[in-house]
């Protein structure tokens, strides 16, 4: 069955490391996935929900201990440290080697070798790349059937010598000298997830969950991506894309970068409520893009499914989510409702009177603690979206016309601020950040930088990657993306949010869309242009004017105050720093300082 000679002796090598009892080629079946499923309910680590409410949808509890990415134990093996960057941990490849080859030998004993065969964009794609996991998780197995496709079609495009990533994921947990197995094995005492950007290869050690172990998102399609696109010259990014139509039915794709839980998904999804404009999904996590013969960008979402955060999601803050969960999902660390069903935080306003929480014990809404964990997920297959853009698995992908990079800002950042052109664009994404939560509204609080949502993703030094950025604008014929500074975050003296946000931010996406049009007005300012007053449509929104010029202005003293500090973020990244940001930020300043003056 194994034709490509790369895979056929990797596999042997694996088999002989991990020595699993079996190996099992998948093969992307119903049949595999259910048979999964009985593996799963049989061994107790997985419960069937209700048929009769959410069809053919499990639970599954984790170990306490492995809930969530564990940035702290994620490795960047770079020949040299400064190649990873201080945006990484380093391991020279040679000693996380022979770590690893320890705690892999014989690491599945008692287990099967589960063998994914994967592709992360639709099959046949020229933005696409194929992976092969090996995993001794059936857990893996049925997520990846989700999350990625898998099976046969993936190993027929591979062909006798096609070329793939090798990713090597283990629970840690073998099964030796009659030991019992336990619903969700783990070894989060030895947790490693190493990347080795040279060779793209990625080995995950001790934990089952998420990102740690669903090696084609972050692992393979953003940190290996990310070196692949910097070599090959495209784009491996941490953002939504999403098809926006006008009431004309003319439509324009528009990709962006949030950090972790700035409500990705919630605008992936979004519900416009200006009349006669329509959202529609192609992803919600991660684009990659190539240039097409056009000079244009060309994105597809490598996933196949939303791995996405349960709790806040309910049918005020994401409808289109909620109804993508009616039926054929995985629901892992929610609560279980009395009927068979699944509940978490924010999924109805009232909590039902008595639940399992996600730890398996009873639950009222007395109870401290949550009903879900805060990292609770749902797998569920893209296609399940009522709003899944007609056009999510082109082979050629879509047209981005504009790019926006979203930070957390309670001061400072207006609601929405374009580039003059891909070099400040590209400063734009490296600057984003966000406020600790605490910062108190009208002072600058302490700045978390967030550069393109990729701090946890990039796969090689930060400063390097700003650099591939900017290489990437000066493409022979490149016809580039607009590119917008976002911040759906302002608070007023209050502490009270300015802006609605969810359906509202389709007034953003307008004027985005208009603006590449050409049809929409915009006035230069010391910080980029802005909309001017009438150019959003702000109708029918319970807003004063006041607080729309607030949400618009150029907070002159603000800025200024914040030059210094992003000049010591640049600082940390030495003498790797594009001298085009330096020069950004000189000229920003001056811009300001002019402005100042031009008032006083
Ligand atoms: C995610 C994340 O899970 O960004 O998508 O952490
Ligand atoms: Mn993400």
């Amino acid at each position: 069955m194994i034709k490509n000679n790369k895979l056929a002796s990797w596999l042997d090598d694996m088999q002989a490391l991990c020595k699993p009892d079996q190996m099992v080629i998948c093969d992307g079946s119903t049949e595999e996935y259910d048979e999964m499923w009985r593996l799963l309910v049989d061994a107790g680590a997985a419960t069937p929900l209700n048929e009769d409410i959410r069809p053919n949808s499990y639970l599954v509890r984790s170990d306490p201990a492995d809930v969530a990415r564990v940035e702290s134990r994620t490795f960047i093996c770079s020949e040299e440290e400064v190649d990873a960057g201080p945006n990484n941990n380093w391991k020279a490849p040679a000693e996380m080697r022979a770590t690893l080859n320890g705690l892999f030998d014989g690491c599945m004993r008692g287990r099967t070798m589960y063998v994914i065969p994967f592709s992360m964009g639709p099959v046949g794609s020229p933005i696409a790349h194929i992976g092969v996991e090996i995993s001794d998780s059936p857990y893996v197995v049925t997520n990846m059937h989700i999350m990625t496709r898998v099976g046969a079609a993936v190993l027929d495009q591979l062909g006798e010598d096609g070329d793939f990533v090798p990713c090597v994921h283990s629970v840690g947990q073998p099964l030796v000298d009659g030991k019992a197995d336990v619903t969700w094995p783990c070894n989060p005492d030895n947790l490693y997830i190493a990347h080795y950007p040279n060779t793209r290869e990625i080995w995950s050690f001790g934990s089952g969950y998420g990102g740690n172990a669903l090696l084609g998102k972050k692992c393979f399609a953003l940190r290996i991506a990310s070196a692949m696109a910097r070599d090959e010259g495209w784009l491996a990014e941490h953002m939504l894309i999403l098809k926006l139509t006008n009431p004309e039915g003319a439509s324009r794709y528009i990709a962006g970068a949030f950090p972790s839980a700035c409500g990705k998904t919630n605008l992936a999804m979004l519900m416009p409520t200006i009349p006669g404009w329509t959202v529609e999904t192609v992803g919600d996590d991660i684009c990659w893009m190539k240039f097409g013969d056009d000079g244009q960008l060309y994105a597809i979402n490598p996933e196949a499914g939303f791995f996405g955060v349960a709790p806040g999601t309910g049918m005020d803050s994401n409808e289109n989510a909620m109804l993508s969960l009616t039926e054929n999902c995985i629901f892992t660390n929610v609560a279980l409702t009395e009927n068979g069903d699944v509940w978490w935080e924010g999924m109805t306003d009232e909590a039902p009177a008595n639940l399992t929480d996600w730890k398996g014990n009873p639950w009222t809404p007395d109870s401290a603690e949550p009903a879900a964990h805060p990292n609770a997920r749902f797998t569920v297959s893209a296609a399940q979206c009522p709003v899944i853009a007609d056009e999510w698995e082109d082979l050629k992908g879509v047209p981005i016309s504009a790019i926006l990079f979203g930070g957390r800002r309670a001061t400072v950042v207006p609601l929405v601020n374009e580039a003059r052109d891909w070099t400040q664009g590209t400063f734009f994404g490296a600057i984003v950040s966000s406020e600790k939560t605490a910062a108190a509204a009208g002072k600058i609080g302490e700045l978390r930088r967030d550069p393109m949502a990729m701090l946890p993703f990039c796969g090689y030094n930060m400063a390097d990657y700003w650099s591939h950025w900017l290489k990437t604008g000066e493409q022979a014929g490149a016809k580039l993306p607009n590119i917008y500074y976002v911040n759906w975050f302002r608070k007023d003296d209050n502490g009270k949010f300015m802006w609605p946000g969810f359906g509202e931010n389709s007034r953003v996406l307008k004027w985005v869309f208009e603006r590449c049009n050409g049809t929409a007005d915009a006035i230069e300012t010391p910080i980029g242009n802005l909309p001017t007053l009438d150019a959003m449509d702000f109708s029918g929104l319970d807003l004063s004017e006041e607080a729309i010029a607030e949400l618009l202005r150029v907070e002159v003293d603000g800025w200024l105050a914040e030059i210094p500090l992003i000049s010591d973020y640049f600082d940390e990244y030495a003498d790797r720093v594009p001298p085009a940001f330096r020069q950004e930020l000189e000229s920003l300043k001056a811009r300001l300082e002019a402005s100042q003056q031009n008032v006083a």
